[in-house]
């Protein structure tokens, strides 16, 4: 089949991009090294040093003889990625090509700006790419579960029906996002939908967790081809500072009481459920929502499970609260329906202790790279 990868030099991009073309089917890439260049102005460079997309793909043709295809440009220039897709006509699309940074787009008016403008035109110009040039192809985007928030009812898969003064319809679910970059999400969600029910375009919308871990298959083949891994407070998750404090000796930092609950998944289980996504799209004329993560986690537990794995190695690991720099429910309820991708077949790889080791032995091969400085939080919400 071919696929067009959208953020292909990103965290999710690279790995998918080899797994596809590991999967026999022939890759295009596209990238404009927005993440890098934020990482550079905003001093959160990747912990890894990551060679550059086109030197990555000769590294991974060199060892593996697969091939990928490579354009450098930005989704949000319409004349260039009408090209792409005319040139390429791919069969789906995965849509990873946003600012995923929720405290970036927190700074200020140009932050907020920057990811609003780059997340929607980016959505927007793939959609009339899709529309012109390759209306069957099926466009898989990446949401986010964050598009949910935290609401007092259980989360559904995409979609509620509501029953009012004794009529049903069926809707999408309310969603009330908790950062400026998880808005740009609630509203790409929106735009599909309108060119979904205008168009018969196919798209599948995943609602995914937070993502962790750096091995997969073709990752492993050799240390260039790693995903950028960010501990910093701009582009790090939590598990990802987690793992780079217990590594320093400085006590993992849990925002406020800690009771902030999320769906969380292994990077092998996004590579999955993509290509899961993949492999039996969503008809045309439909949006298909599916939440996408394995486990739920509180961060308190998570660094309950840090400190746990550390300390086994030696690490003497602490855990400090700080205040939450977000707005946001430090303690509420959390129950969200996810079984689309079970069904589809997802075979999860759960966050084993062994796992959590294995990650930690990583950053601690890199221990001389770590810049402490970059971990605490220097975006406030609503300051
Ligand atoms: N990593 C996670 O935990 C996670 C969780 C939920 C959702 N997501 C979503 O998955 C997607 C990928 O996330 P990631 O962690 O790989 O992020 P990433 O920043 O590592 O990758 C995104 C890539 O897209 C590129 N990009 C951004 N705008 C572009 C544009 N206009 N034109 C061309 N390229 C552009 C960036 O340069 C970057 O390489 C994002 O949409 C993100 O919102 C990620």
């Amino acid at each position: 089949m071919r696929v067009i990868i959208l953020g292909g030099d990103g965290y999710l991009g690279w790995p998918t991009a080899m797994r596809f073309a590991a999967l026999g089917h022939e890759v295009m890439v596209v990238d404009n090294y927005l993440r890098r260049n934020i990482a550079q102005e905003t001093c959160s460079e990747a912990l890894m040093p990551n060679p550059n997309l086109t030197e990555r793909v000769r590294i991974f043709e060199e060892i593996s003889r697969y091939k990928i295809r490579v354009e450098i440009g930005d989704c949000c220039d319409f004349s260039f990625i009408e090209k792409v897709f005319a040139g390429f006509q791919p069969k789906a699309v995965v849509h990873y090509a946003e600012q995923p940074s929720a405290p970036y787009s927190m700074i200020g008016y140009t932050e907020a700006l920057k990811t609003f403008n780059n997340n929607l035109n980016a959505t927007f110009n793939v959609i009339w790419a899709v529309i012109q040039h390759c209306p069957n192809c099926h466009i898989i985007k990446l949401g986010t579960m964050g598009e949910y928030g935290t609401p007092n009812i259980d989360i559904e898969e995409g979609w509620l029906e509501i029953e009012h003064k004794g009529r049903k319809d069926k809707f999408l679910y309310p969603r009330q996002a908790g950062s400026l970059y998880h808005t740009t999400k609630v509203l790409d969600t929106d735009l599909l939908w309108f060119y979904v029910r205008l168009y018969g375009i196919r798209v599948t919308d995943l609602m995914q967790g937070p993502v962790y871990g750096l091995s997969t298959t073709e990752v492993n083949l050799d240390e260039r081809l790693m995903p950028n891994f960010h501990y910093d407070d701009i582009f790090g998750t939590v598990v990802n500072r987690f793992l780079v404090q217990a590594v320093a000796g400085a006590p993992l930092t849990v925002y406020g009481r800690g009771g902030q609950t999320r769906g969380y998944l292994n990077l092998e289980d996004t590579l999955q459920c993509v290509e899961l996504a993949m492999d039996s799209p969503a008809e045309a004329g439909q949006l298909r929502i599916l939440n996408q993560f394995t486990e739920v986690f509180s961060v308190n537990e998570l660094a309950e499970k840090v400190q746990m794995v550390g300390n086994r190695m030696g690490l003497k690991v602490q855990i400090k609260a700080i205040d939450n720099p977000r707005k946001e429910k430090e303690e509420h309820y959390y129950s969200v329906k996810h079984h689309g991708l079970l069904e589809l077949g997802l075979q999860p790889h759960f966050m084993t202790d062994d796992i959590i080791a294995k990650m930690l032995e990583k950053v601690i091969r890199c221990k001389r790279n770590i810049d402490i400085r970059k971990i605490m939080p220097r975006v406030v919400w609503n300051k």
